[in-house]
Parts: C-alpha cells; structure tokens; sequence
C-alpha cells in the first residue's frame, strides 16, 4: 500500500504512543515462563509483540484480554512442549530471545520468519549459546530458519562483538538455565530492559559497568505471575520528538512514555543538536517513565558516535532526517548496525533522503549528512521496514511537495496508530 504525506503548518496536542515494543516483548515472555498469572497493561499493539504471543501460545501459555489494556498471561513455568514450530513474523526481538529460552528446555524447536527476518545474522545468538553447550542449528549464511535442540547449558564469560540487547538477552535467558554465572560483557551498554526486568522478578543479576552477571536458577520459572504497567515506546514516540522539532510552529506532548537510559540516546542528539525538549520525569520502577514536551527548534550539525549509538540504534534514520535541516555537517558513525536491521537502513536511508533532496552521503558504518537542505518531496521505498515507512512519513510532513512512502503496511510492526496520532496532533 502506498501512502502519501504533505506539509503541515504546525503539530500540536497531546498523545500516548503506543506500549513500548522491547518491554512488551520481555514482559509476555517472561509472564509466560512463570508459574503463575500475570497481569500486563498499557497499549500493546503492533504485529511484532503478537509474534511473541503467538510463539508463547504454541510453547503452552494462555493470554487473554481481561479488559480493554489488560492482558491475563498464565504461565507454563517454562514446561514446554517437546516440539514446537514457531513463527516469529517480522521480529528478531522474538526469534533471538527465544533462542536463549529454549536453549535448555528439552526438545526440538523451530523458529522461522518472513523474508525480513529470514534475511537477518543469527550468529551472533547461536555463536555464544553453542559456547554454552547450546545446539542452535542455522540456515546457509547463518540465517533463519533456526532449529534449538534443547541441551545441558554450562555458564560462559562472554564478550558481545556488536553492543546488542538481543545477543545479550538471548544469553542471559540461557544463562539462567545454568549452574553458576553466565557474563555477558560489551564494549557500550545496550538497552538493560531484560536485566531490570529480571532482577524485579527475583533472578540473581549483577551489574557492573560494561557487564552483566545472572546466576542459574528456577527464580523465574517459579514465580507467583506478576503485575506491570507498560510505558509508551520511546522509539514510537521519537517520530513526534523530531516531526514537532522540524514543524514551522506548535507543542507536541508525549506522556507516559519509557526514559531507560539505554533508549535516551534520542533525546540526547537532539538537545545537543539545540532541540527545545523539556523531560519531566514521573514514575521510575521497574522502568523510568516521564513526559517529553517538543517545540519547533532551529538545528545544528552533531556527531554521533560510540556510546550514544546503540542508545538511539531505533532512532538514527530520525538522526538522519533531522540532519538534513540543521546547519553544518552531521556524521554518524560506529552505526554499521543499521545494515543488519529490518532492512539496510544505511542505503535505504541514503537513497530515500537523497531522492527527497537531502545531501547525504552513505559509508560503511554511517551517514554524512549535509544542511540545511529543504525537502523537495517524492516518492521512497519503506524496504518492508516499519522505522523507514514512518521516518519518510515524517519528512512528508516537511516536505515541499507530497512525499509517497510505498510499502507503508510495514508501520504496523510497531506503530499501528500512527496515522490516527497524526491526525490527533495535525490537527
Ligand atoms: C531490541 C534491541 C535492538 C533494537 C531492536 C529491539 C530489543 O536490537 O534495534 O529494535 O528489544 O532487545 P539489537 O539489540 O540487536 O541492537
């Protein structure tokens, strides 16, 4: 489906994104490896968090929707079916996590995904758990499909190659399935939503700069069921931080929305970049969760680059985009990352923006971008990747002349609403 965005002349109101993807997918996991029922609310939608119900359904969990924002999870206390096929859709959230929980179960499990995702480096998931004794069978290239044959897991000190929640939270759930620690070191912190979660959950984690310990143990697989309130997805919520900084005039108010640290990257490009963003925080356990209040700003070149790359990993292509109207030279680098996302989004990006107007050069691990360019409009490709359809949607709404995102279905992953918030703060 194609989908077509203009300029408007100003965005303002108030709006709730919807729940934040990468705690939704944790907390329906980890509700259905318990012993007990769990109650999980706030806006959960998108395609991605239904792969990760669908796989907990088919390994014996029931969900529910008690009420409307309410989701019942009975758990299995991780005794899972000896054979299990399990389709992961679009997400790597799902079939990377899941990997590490299968890891010790007994039996065969298969995990597959569409052409995305089937397309995406699992390597780096069943490198370390095969360290951990693991048998995590891959397609040619290293690719899904994946076939887990559960096995005696042994701990492992481990050093990620790439900063990544994924790797380390597959390791880390396979690490609570073995007798004694399991470290998980990486060279810059990766978002911590699986260790928080965790350790509110009773599981013995460690943390110390750079690493994470988690000791085996049934803590988890025992739990009474538990109760949590999702936050706003920050990722989701990034659209309106960089639409309302780049509109001609308005307030755009985001409430309710996750602050973890590991995700702020965003707003800390931003405010370097002179973003007018006022961050009021509101509530902090398990999850920090505030306000973020944005006003039209004129900006200027950054670097990005090391630490705060994988705190903004969702958010670079909005990097990018708001790049293309700030004065100076932009460069992101240590980002070759966004190569092995839902898409290439370096060249997708790159060709997009380029096709808009925008000055900007792609390189191996990054983007160079030049501004203040103004966007002249036209048609782009979403590459089947839901960041990508909303970044370009974003650029419509600055943009000269209409911008055509075809490939706009993709925004369902994440953001279904996406259009109906637009409507909301376009007015
Ligand atoms: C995620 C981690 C990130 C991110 C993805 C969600 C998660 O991937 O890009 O959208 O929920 O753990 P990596 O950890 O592989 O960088």
């Amino acid at each position: 489906m194609d989908k077509t965005f203009s300029a408007v002349t100003g965005l303002a109101g108030t709006i709730r994104v919807p729940a934040d993807k990468s705690i939704a997918h944790r907390a329906l996991m980890f509700a259905a490896m318990t012993s007990g029922t769990s109650r999980i609310t706030g806006s959960i939608s998108g395609e991605d968090v239904h792969s990760t119900k669908r796989c907990m359904q088919a390994l014996g969990a029931e969900f529910s929707e008690t009420a409307p924002g309410e989701l019942t999870v009975v758990g299995t206390g991780w005794e899972v079916p000896e054979e299990a096929d399990l389709d992961c859709g679009n997400s790597g959230t799902t079939m990377r996590l899941l990997t590490g929980a299968l890891a010790g179960r007994r039996g065969t499990f298969r995990l597959s995904g569409d052409a995305s995702l089937s397309n995406r480096p699992m390597l780096r998931v069943a490198v370390p758990l095969g360290l951990m004794g693991a048998v995590v069978e891959t397609s040619p290239g290293g690719r899904p499909p994946l076939t887990v044959r559960g096995s005696v897991l042994v701990p492992v000190d481990y050093t990620s190659a790439v900063p990544s929640a994924q790797v380390k939270s597959a390791v880390l759930l396979a690490g609570l399935q073995a007798e004694g620690v399991t470290t998980l070191r990486e060279a810059h912190a990766s978002r911590d939503h699986t260790e928080r979660l965790l350790a509110w959950l009773g599981c013995r984690i460690t943390r110390r700069p750079g690493e994470v310990g988690i000791t085996g143990g049934p803590e988890l697989y025992r739990h009474p069921g538990f109760e949590l309130d999702l936050p706003g997805d920050l990722s989701s919520a990034a659209f309106w931080f960089v639409a309302a900084v780049l509109a001609p005039e308005g307030e755009v108010k985001v409430e309710g929305v996750g602050l973890n640290p590991g995700r702020t990257g965003i707003l800390k490009i931003l405010q370097a970049m002179g973003a007018d963003l006022q961050i009021i925080p509101t509530a902090q356990h398990p999850e920090p969760v505030g306000t973020v209040i944005v006003r039209p700003s004129r900006l200027t070149a950054t670097e990005v680059a090391g630490a705060v790359v994988p705190a903004a990993v969702d958010e670079l292509p909005l990097v990018a985009l708001a790049a293309t109207q700030a004065e100076g030279i932009t460069v992101i680098r240590d980002a070759a990352e966004l190569r092995v996302k839902e898409t290439d989004r370096i060249a997708v990006l790159a060709e997009g923006l380029r096709t808009l107007g925008a000055k900007v050069e792609d390189r191996p691990d990054g983007l160079i971008i030049e501004g203040p360019t103004p966007l002249t409009g036209g048609t782009v490709q979403a590459a089947g990747d839901h960041r990508m359809a909303m970044t370009f949607a974003v650029a419509g709404l600055i943009s000269r002349e209409p911008v055509t995102v075809q490939g706009w279905d993709a925004a369902s992953v994440s953001y279904p609403g996406f259009l109906d918030d637009l409507k909301k703060v376009a007015g």
